[in-house]
């Protein structure tokens, strides 16, 4: 981060007064910012708060007359890194049309380097198709990234999707893109539940959200790495990976990672995989019988991947193969035990009501070398990261 510009593009939405915590981390860290706000963005916080914050005037109006050059592309030209945050609906929409109509669309347009939007929205702007396709047309045609939002409480009264990720979780992001550090690397994760099928409208499943192995995903795809992601069925829009493959049981899951570990530098296994799924799938809908008291349904042991991984025919380098372990308690010696059970190379595990579902967590990292890493409270963005620097640190070596 040191040295670089980051232009900070900051639109108007209620989130707007985070941007001034974002633009502060970006200046601690050595960066140079230069802010350019749209005109609703200084209805919701004041330019002298981010002119006094990056130390430069902030850009608003296209037109002034009191200035010489040509600004929009100034400042365009001079970014090692585009933020914008929050990014509304609206300003999406701009973009993804290519329009010029104001300051930050006319900079957006000029800008040729590495994008990274946070956008922050009312939960039904955020679902609308609409909103859904302009994201889709950045991401597949411009290459933009995006730190999505999170779930909750948001500022106009609706609980769900739309509210702007924490100024840490973008300010991590913008630092794996300009660091681009896994470059030339394969990572494979798998996040969510599995869902085992009773019958056609009944399952078994978890509460696993999927935003562990989607942060995992995420970062490593951000820091350079081509990410195949294998994901179970969760309510998270998926990151931009190099593959996305979805599936829904474990043995759909198990199939998916085989057919594609051969070429991976490192296996993350962060999904929660169902341990039993019923012998049978039920082709109908099962009934109750008359006067029926109990109904035992038979369950059968899933196939337990990350240990199937350690027994692969040693082809050209094996891939360091990481899992995850949520307990409920006794942590470190769960996770030592899963360690040499699964013959994995690192174990990373966390106490079920310190993170499950949330965007926080606290996890115990050990590795095969014996070290144990506690790593206090951290977001689900800061865990990803340092998991990822752990497989810088050892090489990617699996022995
Ligand atoms: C109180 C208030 C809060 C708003 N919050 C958001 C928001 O979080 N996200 C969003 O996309 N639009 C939001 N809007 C609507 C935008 O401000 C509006 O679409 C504006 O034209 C966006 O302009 P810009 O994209 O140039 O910044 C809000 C409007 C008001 C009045």
């Amino acid at each position: 981060m040191k040295d670089k510009s980051i232009l900070l593009g900051v639109t108007g939405g209620i989130a707007a007064y985070k941007s001034a915590v974002l633009c502060r981390q970006f200046i601690r860290a050595g960066a140079r910012v230069q802010v350019v706000m749209s005109e609703a963005a200084c209805e919701f916080i004041s330019p002298l708060t981010l002119e006094t914050l990056s130390g430069q005037p902030a850009l608003v109006q296209m037109f002034n007359r009191n200035r010489s050059g040509v600004p929009h592309i100034e400042v365009a030209d001079a970014a090692d890194l585009f933020v914008i945050a929050p990014a509304t609906a609206d300003f999406l929409a701009r973009t993804a049309v290519g329009r010029a109509s104001d300051l930050i669309s006319a900079v957006t347009l000029a800008y040729r380097g590495p994008v990274l939007a946070a956008p922050a929205m009312n939960t039904n702007m955020w679902e609308h198709p609409a909103t859904r396709r302009n994201l889709e047309t950045l991401r597949t045609t411009c290459d933009w990234r995006f730190v999505a939002p999170g779930s909750g409480d948001l500022a106009c009264g609706w609980t769900g999707p739309g509210r702007m990720a924490e100024p840490i979780e973008i300010f991590e992001a913008a630092e794996a893109m300009l660091e681009g550090d896994l470059c030339g690397r394969t990572v494979l994760v798998t996040a969510g539940p599995t869902v085992e099928d009773i019958d056609p409208v009944r399952f078994i499943s978890n509460r696993s959200s999927g935003r562990m192995g989607y942060a995992i995903a995420n970062m490593a795809a951000q820091r350079g790495a081509t990410v195949v992601l294998v994901t179970g069925p969760t309510a998270l829009s998926p990151p931009q990976v190099s593959e996305l493959v979805q599936v829904r049981s474990a043995l759909e899951m198990r199939a998916a990672v085989m057919d594609r570990v051969k070429d991976c530098d490192a296996v993350i296994m962060v999904a929660a995989v169902a341990d039993y799924r019923p012998e049978k799938m039920s082709e109908h809908k099962l009934k109750k019988g008359p006067g029926e008291k109990e109904r035992a349904i038979k369950l059968v042991r899933n196939p337990d991947i990350l240990e199937e991984l350690s027994k692969l025919p040693n082809t050209k380098q094996q891939p360091v193969r990481v899992g995850f372990a949520l307990e409920t308690e006794h942590l470190a010696t769960a996770a030592r035990e899963k360690l040499k059970m699964k013959k994995a190379h690192i174990i990373v595990a966390n106490l079920a009501t310190s993170g499950f579902g949330g965007t926080d967590t606290e996890a115990l990292i050990i590795d095969d070398a014996g070290r144990e890493e506690p790593t206090g409270s951290l977001s689900k963005t800061s865990l990803a990261n340092r998991l990822l620097d752990l497989l810088i640190a050892r090489d990617w070596q699996a022995d």
